[in-house]
């Protein structure tokens, strides 16, 4: 069977990727797809994100990074998956995670939605969580894998030494993110 683990992963975390390590036990196959949204405007392109996904999943050999857009349910059809993965970390999340799974299930009645509670010590965890820290100076090393701190730490332009690195980034350093875009909207607070 194969699940579709869709969102944003600006940047992937901690918490993400035990909801992916789990549903790698549980299916045949993972497809951690990561949503091209022209209304949000997130941290690292949608490129990098793929990047930072297939070297965090690399010891997964049932994982697949890929990006789509449009309806989750469309692209889950066209990867003939029967499955979506979503993570549940409180009560606050239920009352989304219900609506999106009800509204998925009248857009294709073949596709279930599967939730995974995530492991308590990742229950605070957020995409949103992690750039407000790094934002402000602050260490993200415990929150997602050592490449991504590096590239947070980039994007913010801290004088950031990593003691042992364990992954040679691949992505290409980064230039300096301002908090604004040029529209002057801030990123979007996300999952
Ligand atoms: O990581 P996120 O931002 O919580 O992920 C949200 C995501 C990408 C799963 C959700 O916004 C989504 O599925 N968007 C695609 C559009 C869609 O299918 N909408 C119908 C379900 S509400």
């Amino acid at each position: 069977m194969i699940a579709i683990y869709p969102g944003s992963f600006d940047p992937i975390t901690l918490g993400h990727l035990d909801i992916i390590q789990r549903g790698s036990r549980l299916f045949d196959k993972v497809i951690v797809a990561v949503l091209r949204n022209p209304n949000k405007v997130p941290l690292f392109t949608v490129q990098q994100r793929l990047e930072q996904i297939r070297i965090a999943t690399q010891h997964l050999p049932n994982v697949e990074a890929d990006s789509f857009d449009g309806l989750t349910v469309n692209y889950a059809q066209q990867r003939q998956a029967q499955v979506l993965l979503r993570g549940l970390r409180a009560i606050s999340d239920f009352e989304v995670e219900l609506q999106m799974a009800h509204t998925n299930k009248t857009l294709s009645t073949q596709i279930e939605t599967v939730f995974l509670a995530t492991s308590n010590e990742y229950s605070f965890l957020s995409s949103s969580v992690i750039k407000e820290i790094a934002r402000f100076g602050g260490s993200v090393d415990h929150l997602v894998p050592p490449h991504i701190a590096l590239d947070i730490h980039k994007c913010y332009n801290h004088n950031y030494p990593i003691a042992n690195p364990t992954t040679t980034a691949i992505i290409p350093p980064l230039q300096s993110i301002p908090m604004e875009s040029p529209t002057g909207t801030t990123p979007e607070a996300e999952v």
